[in-house]
């Protein structure tokens, strides 16, 4: 265990930077081995993963352990973190201000883990990492060089439930993963 990371995460617990720090009822800091190679970086809780603290852990979750297997992983292999660390009310969007306050305690969890590969899901992740606003179908699947690890971003997991042509690009990345 990172000692550095289980005391951001203590920290983490009474954040109150922005409102959704009184309409959560777990804040979900990130979960998985803090050594490693490859972290994923999801969009914020839903409200599975308010009442369980732990990242994906619904339905988007269960295709987020199908992408894992695929690659040759599991959870205990990789580390998981959110864009926001508490639950929009109803699953509404994260707005800019919410992810502004929010944003330092991801910042903080790449540095602690230092990965070789990010993986992005979906729009907002993959527009906070890479720092542009790119649309996601236009990236998906590609892999960019950061000074210190690969991006690659992905479909979020819940948004290939009814979409057959999301699902085998999302799976698609699994192997490019792999690869790399
Ligand atoms: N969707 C996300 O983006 N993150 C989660 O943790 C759960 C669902």
């Amino acid at each position: 265990m990172s000692s550095k990371l289980d005391a951001l995460e203590e920290q983490a617990q009474t954040c109150q930077a922005c409102d959704l720090g009184a309409t959560r009822t777990t804040l979900v800091w990130g979960s998985g081995n803090p050594n490693a190679q490859i972290m994923f970086i999801g969009e914020a809780p839903g409200r599975k993963e308010d009442e369980g603290g732990l990242p994906f852990i619904g339905a988007a979750g269960a295709h987020l352990d199908e992408f894992l297997s695929l690659a040759g992983f599991a959870r205990d292999d990789i580390y998981i973190a959110n864009v926001l660390k508490c639950r929009p009310p109803n699953n509404r969007d994260p707005q800019p201000h919410e992810i502004e306050a929010c944003e330092h305690w991801l910042i903080d969890q790449i540095h602690q883990i230092a990965p070789r590969i990010i993986v992005t899901l979906g729009a907002f992740a993959t527009r906070w990492t890479l720092g542009s606003d790119t649309a996601i179908s236009a990236v998906q699947g590609k892999v960019f060089k950061h000074d210190s690890y690969f991006i690659v971003p992905c479909y979020h997991p819940a948004a290939i439930i009814y979409d057959r042509t999301k699902s085998d690009a999302f799976f698609q990345v699994a192997r490019t993963i792999a690869k790399l």
